[in-house]
């Protein structure tokens, strides 16, 4: 299977292949109706959480099989939270607990203002002991990354090291990537695809439009 890739540190991005592209073909589409495009970024969504889990430790684990043979597998250490930036983010929650049964999931309710494209915090409700957890930061759209830095604000205020967090998304501009990161190093970024740039509103190019509106609106 092909594996996902650092392109650069800390920055994962899931493997090419044809088939993930004919997935992010369909979402791209600004033709495609609101149905579709919520059945494949679904897709996309899982893959991006497989691949999270695929980056947490884990111990070695001695299993014992039928007939007493030995099997060296793994175990996965510590505990996951989803913290989700409302309202795009939410599209991600599911994904996230078809794979992690009973996951704990918090909120961050962040909004870009639409005429100067900067961050507003609104809201946040997270579990207590969520210093104590790997944290999946949840948001499909990496544009200027200002949105994700005030999540990740948010995390670190309540004791989570940046190491801890995991930043799970669809899309993300160079320019995002560039200034998360000079914040906050340490924080992997896990996406799908990474785009050529943003226009003048600070939209990703080519890009998908305005996510949250495709998924839940339009
Ligand atoms: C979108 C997206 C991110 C943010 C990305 O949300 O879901 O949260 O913009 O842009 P940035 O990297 O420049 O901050 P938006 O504020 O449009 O709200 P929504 O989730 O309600 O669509
Ligand atoms: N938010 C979106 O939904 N799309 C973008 O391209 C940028 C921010
Ligand atoms: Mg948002």
């Amino acid at each position: 299977m092909a594996e996902a890739k650092e392109v650069d540190k800390n920055v994962i991005l899931l493997p090419q292949t044809n088939q993930l592209i004919g997935l992010y073909s369909i979402i791209r589409d600004q033709r495609t109706k609101r149905s579709d495009f919520v059945f494949y970024a679904d897709r996309i969504i899982r893959l991006l959480v497989e691949e999270g889990l695929n980056q947490l430790p884990v111990e070695e684990a001695i299993i014992k099989c039928h007939g007493g043979h030995e099997y060296k597998g793994a175990k996965f250490l510590g505990k996951i939270c989803g913290v989700s930036i409302v309202r795009a983010g939410e599209s991600m929650e599911m994904g996230l607990r078809d794979c992690c049964r009973s996951v704990r999931i918090g909120k961050i309710l962040i909004q870009r203002d639409e005429e100067t494209a900067l961050p507003k915090l609104f809201y946040e409700k997270l579990p207590d002991d969520i210093r104590d957890r790997y944290i999946f930061l949840l948001d499909p759209m990496l544009a200027t990354g200002g949105s994700a830095m005030m999540a990740v604000e948010v995390l670190l205020s309540r004791g989570v090291k940046s190491e801890q967090i995991f930043f799970l998304n669809l899309l993300a501009a160079p320019e995002g990537i560039k200034a998360f990161h000079s914040k906050y190093p340490d924080v992997k970024i896990i996406t799908g695809g990474i785009d050529e740039r943003l226009d003048e509103d600070k939209y990703i190019v080519p890009g998908l439009g305005d996510f949250g509106d495709r998924y839940y609106c339009i």
